[in-house]
C-alpha cells in the first residue's frame, strides 16, 4: 500500500467560517473526511495534518519523509513566499501535488505567485474541497505506476 502525506497550511483550520464566499462552507473536518474516504477508495494510506506555522509544516515533512510515497499540500499563504517550504519539498524529493480551494490565478496579483509550483508534479486550484479528491487521484496514478519518481 502506498502512503500519502496531506498537509494543510495556516488558517485552514478555520475552513467553514473563514471567508466562505471564497473558501466555501465545508469545515476542515469535513474536507479531511472526504480525503480519507478517497484514500480508502484508491487503496492509499493517509496521514493528514494542519499547522499554522511554517516550521511546523517543515518538521512534518521531515518527520514523515521516509514513510510518504507522495505529498498533497495546500500551503495556504506560504505558497506565495515560503522558500523554506519549497526547499523542504525539494529535499524530501517525493511527488507533490499543490492544492488550492480558490483559483489563485484569478485573485490578487501577489496570490498568483507560487514559489512551490516548481517543485510540484501537479497543481489543482479553484475546485473547492473536490480539489483534494482530484489531487489524491493524480498522486495515486503517479505513485502506483512504477515509472520515474
Ligand atoms: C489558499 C489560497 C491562498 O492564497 C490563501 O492564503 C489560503 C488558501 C486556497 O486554498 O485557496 O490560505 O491556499
Amino acid at each position: 500500500m502506498k502512503n500519502v502525506l496531506v498537509l494543510h497550511g495556516p488558517n485552514l483550520n478555520l475552513l467553514g467560517e473563514r471567508e466562505p464566499a471564497i473558501y466555501g462552507t465545508a469545515t476542515l473536518a469535513q474536507v479531511n473526511a472526504m480525503i480519507r474516504l478517497e484514500a480508502r477508495r484508491l487503496g492509499l494510506s493517509v496521514r493528514v495534518f494542519q499547522k499554522n506555522g511554517e516550521g511546523e509544516l517543515i518538521d512534518l515533512l521531515h518527520r514523515h519523509r521516509k514513510w510518504a510515497d507522495g505529498i498533497v499540500i495546500n500551503p495556504a499563504a506560504y505558497t506565495h513566499y515560503s522558500y523554506a517550504l519549497r526547499d523542504a519539498l525539494a529535499a524530501v524529493a517525493k511527488p507533490v501535488v499543490e492544492v488550492h480551494l480558490s483559483d489563485i490565478s484569478r485573485r490578487e496579483r501577489w496570490r498568483r505567485v507560487s514559489v512551490i509550483a516548481q517543485v510540484c508534479r501537479f497543481r489543482v486550484m479553484g475546485r473547492g474541497p473536490r480539489g483534494y479528491e482530484i489531487a489524491m487521484k493524480l498522486l495515486s496514478n503517479r505513485i502506483t505506476k512504477k515509472s520515474r519518481p
